[in-house]
């Protein structure tokens, strides 16, 4: 039994610690793994060592966003080609070793990045996942900055391109959303005959009613008035409880082998549901154990949400 590891978070690399647990024993896989976008050194997977990469721009320096540059996506060099194909082969390292622990019939959640999910989608697929649907999770707000071109030219002494330029930015659209890719594991009988078996696959849309009406797979949520902010990849707690409850039933078992401040364990011990978390950074098991017991956090990341960092997400 995977009783060694239940309702605690247990510090560590996931992919020495899944190896260890129960065949066909999860119900639920439900994390929001690194993203690849080199938001923080744990979110660097790649081998690229392009200083460019990970350096900081002034004006990067003291905000709330990204810490890193982290962004070659005009792919200069060879080493930011492979980027991508690295981060892919880092999914696939631990996806193959989840599958086997996987209830038939059990959804797999999986948070990522506009740019690199189709990584994380393809690993999923090549370890016997099948990808049922990419939800969309629309923010309260998002982190953007698109520079006014005509002040760039300005700056270079380009006065006679202004007019030509006017209006015109260098940068993104707001990136409100951020894609959920949802798996599940193939069943051999009927699904009906799965659910009894197996206690999975089917979806509770009662409970998961937002105002009296069945959800659709653009999910509004964002951070309650209170909520804590303790890492800086934090996901909404009501999101988390939404998708458990969506695919669970009580006493079911949710595994988040990337636990970050462990709102997953949080919102699977409000509903009743056994857990199982894993993550590499001391501080956060920390955090997220003493989370889970209600003690309060002094730490310096400890304060009322702030904005998900988003700037090049
Ligand atoms: C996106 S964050 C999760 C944040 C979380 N959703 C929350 O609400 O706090 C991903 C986490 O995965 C952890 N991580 C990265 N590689 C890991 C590994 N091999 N095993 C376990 N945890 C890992 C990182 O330290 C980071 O805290």
């Amino acid at each position: 039994m995977n009783t060694e590891f239940l309702n605690k978070i247990t510090c560590g690399d996931c992919r020495k610690l899944l190896p260890k647990l129960d065949k066909e024993s999860i119900h639920l896989f439900l994390s929001d793994i690194p993203y690849g976008i080199n938001l923080d050194e744990w979110d660097v997977l790649h081998n690229n060592t392009n200083s460019a990469l990970l350096g900081s721009s002034p004006a990067q320096e003291g905000k709330n966003g990204f810490k890193r540059r982290g962004k070659p996506i005009n792919g200069w060099s060879n080493a930011d080609k492979n980027s991508g194909k690295e981060y892919e082969e880092w999914c696939y390292s631990w996806a193959e070793q989840l599958f086997p622990l996987m209830k038939e019939g059990a959804s797999a959640f999986v948070f990522g990045a506009r740019r690199t999910l189709h990584r994380a989608i393809n690993a999923f697929e090549d370890s016997g996942f099948l990808l049922k649907d990419v939800l969309a999770w629309k923010k309260t707000s998002a982190h953007h900055r698109a520079q006014r071109l005509n002040i760039v030219l300005k700056n270079r002494g380009l006065e006679q391109e202004l007019q030509a330029w006017e209006g015109w930015r260098l940068g993104n659209l707001a990136p409100i959303y951020e894609p959920i890719a949802w798996f599940f594991k193939p069943y051999k009988v009927t699904i009906t005959d799965n659910i009894l078996i197996n206690g999975v696959g089917a979806i509770n849309t009662e409970i998961c009613k937002i105002n009296g009406t069945s959800p659709s797979n653009l999910l509004e949520f964002g951070f309650a008035d209170n909520e804590e902010k303790y890492h800086e990849a934090q996901k909404p707690l009501n999101l988390i409880e939404f998708l458990i409850n969506l695919t669970t039933k009580e006493n079911q078992t949710v595994l988040d082998s990337f636990m970050g401040s462990g709102t997953t364990a949080v919102a699977s011990k409000h509903l009743n549901r056994n857990f199982i978390g894993f993550e590499i950074h001391e501080k956060y098991c920390e955090i997220g154990n003493l989370r889970l017991n209600g003690t309060e956090i002094n730490t310096n990341l400890n304060g009322k949400h702030k904005p998900q960092s988003t700037l090049f997400g």
